[in-house]
This record gives structure tokens, C-alpha cells and sequence, in this order.
């Protein structure tokens, strides 16, 4: 059997025209919605990234702008900033690109961002909602996995989900959203003994580990959902995500690609959440 590939990229292309008829009709409501996005340091991957959201919020007509500030910027000034932008009524979503410099600390910045404003969803008040089922923003990443199989009609409920990777931003919460749609919930990372007898066993595989073709068709069994949430660069420059595509495909019933899946649909989330914000933010 060869796999179905899910295209990130296409599903992106349709809810991002959606968004953009949704942000017409909301500008004729006099509803702006902004993302302001910060960038310390010129790290070329969240370059990359920051690039990709920016033009992302252009293509839908959404308001964004870009803060860039230098390596050298003190944890009490960013922290000053993203006060500054918790008042400021023309913003309605706050991103912080990780990872920051080493002389800030990660978790007080996060903490620092209005939970109303956290399009991220990393606020500790966001997560524990998340985590109760409630709703809130949910991190892109994980909602966009989400979103990806739910277009897909991909069944949850019931199946076996085992994640490899345990992040704050990928592997936690995807586990946590899976198991709100009461799959049966196993997570794997470095210290776990039985990975591949484990991997074997799951009917939905979600690998963000951050190693190139870690996960091979050995681990997986027939028929399995596989999402591949890896973005690993190549001494030849080539991306490649953590899953072995050639050798995956032939087994699994469902498989993203890298690049054009998962990555782009990050972005989307992030859309639809500071769209979302800008609402709750004005109602
Ligand atoms: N760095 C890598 N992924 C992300 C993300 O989803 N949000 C932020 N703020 N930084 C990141």
C-alpha cells in the first residue's frame, strides 16, 4: 500500500482564503485584527520562520508588524516591550520567536505576554485551559496537527497514539489535544526503553524529535497515520523531516512531507488564532 500524503501547503491555501473573505468582512465591521511578531538576534531559522508569517498575514490581508531588536536586548526590555503591547489596544496577538538568546530567560518572557493576547498559546493560564479541555489558543503546531487530520477525517477517538518527543511547543500539547479527542495517549523520548516496540503498536505517529530520518518503515505499522513534524537541514542544504519518506510511504496509510506539511500549517494557526483573539478581544 502507498500512503496518502497530506499537503500542509494545500490545506493552508484553502483556510487561508477562508481567513482572507473572513478578514474582509471583518474590516467592513471596522475589526483590524494585528499580530505583532518579535524577533531578538538573527538566528537564520527563526529568520525563516518569522519571514514565513509575516508574508503569511500579507497574503490574508491581516496587520502585522515586525519587532527587531538586537542580540545585546536585556530580559527588562523585552519584558518593557511586550508590556508596552499588552496595552496597546491596536494589538491583539503577541509572538515572541524562541528560542531567545541565552541571557533570557524563556519562561518569565511567556509569562510576560497577556494570556488574552498569547496567540502562541504557551501562557501557563492558556495551557492549563488547554490541558482542562477548555477553550483558548491552542499552540500552533499542536492545532494545526490537529486540523490536518480532522480534514482528513482521520478517525481519533479510540486509536493509539504514541508521540516521540516531548517539547513544550510540539510533543506535550499535541499528546494533550490527541487525548482530548480521546485517543489513547502514549508519548515516547530519549529515556524511553521500548521505542520501536511501542511505535509499532500506534495507529497515529506524530514524530517531532528533531533528527533526520530517525523513524524508518520498520517502525511503523500498516496502515498508520505518520506526521512528521521534523525540520532537519542537510550538509547539502536539502530539508528533510524526522521520518524516512521513501520507506514510510510504502506502509503507512497517512503521511505528511517535509517540507509542505506540518510547517505550513503552523502559520495558518497562528492566523486563525490572532483573528480569534481579535474578536474576543472586541466583543
Ligand atoms: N520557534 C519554533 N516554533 C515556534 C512557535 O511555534 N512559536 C514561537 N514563538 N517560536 C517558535
Amino acid at each position: 500500500m502507498s500512503a496518502e500524503i497530506i499537503y500542509g501547503d494545500q490545506l493552508s491555501q484553502t483556510l487561508r482564503d477562508q481567513m482572507k473573505t473572513e478578514l474582509a468582512n471583518l474590516k467592513k465591521k471596522g475589526i483590524h485584527p494585528k499580530l505583532t511578531v518579535i524577533l531578538i538576534g538573527d538566528h537564520p531559522a527563526s529568520r525563516s520562520y518569522v519571514s514565513g508569517k509575516q508574508k503569511a498575514a500579507e497574503y490574508i490581508g491581516m496587520d502585522s508588524e515586525l519587532l527587531q531588536l538586537s542580540s545585546e536586548t536585556t530580559e527588562e526590555e523585552l519584558l518593557s516591550l511586550i508590556y508596552e503591547l499588552n496595552q496597546d489596544d491596536s494589538v491583539n496577538g503577541i509572538l515572541v520567536q524562541l528560542p531567545l538568546p541565552t541571557h533570557i530567560n524563556e519562561q518569565r518572557v511567556i509569562e510576560a505576554i497577556s494570556p488574552i493576547k498569547d496567540v502562541d498559546g504557551f501562557h501557563p493560564i492558556n495551557i492549563g485551559k488547554m490541558m482542562t479541555n477548555q477553550e483558548t489558543f491552542l499552540p500552533c503546531t499542536p492545532y494545526g496537527i490537529l486540523t490536518m487530520l480532522q480534514m482528513n477525517k482521520i478517525d481519533i477517538a479510540g486509536k493509539h497514539a504514541v508521540v516521540i518527543g516531548r517539547s513544550n511547543i510540539v510533543g506535550k500539547p499535541v499528546g494533550q489535544l490527541l487525548l482530548n479527542e480521546n485517543a489513547t495517549v502514549t508519548y515516547c523520548h530519549s529515556r524511553t526503553t521500548n521505542m520501536k516496540e511501542l511505535v509499532q503498536a500506534a495507529d497515529i505517529v506524530i514524530v517531532a524529535v528533531g533528527r533526520a530520518n530517525m523513524i524508518d518503515a520498520s517502525y511503523i505499522k500498516e496502515g498508520a497515520v505518520v506526521i512528521d513534524v521534523g525540520i532537519n537541514r542537510l550538509e547539502d542544504g536539502t530539508l528533510t523531516g524526522d521520518v524516512d519518506f521513501d520507506s514510510v510511504k510504502e506502509k503507512a496509510g497517512y503521511l505528511t512531507p517535509v517540507p509542505k506539511g506540518v510547517g505550513p500549517m503552523t502559520i495558518t494557526m497562528l492566523l486563525k488564532n490572532t483573528i480569534k483573539a481579535a474578536l474576543n478581544q472586541c466583543s
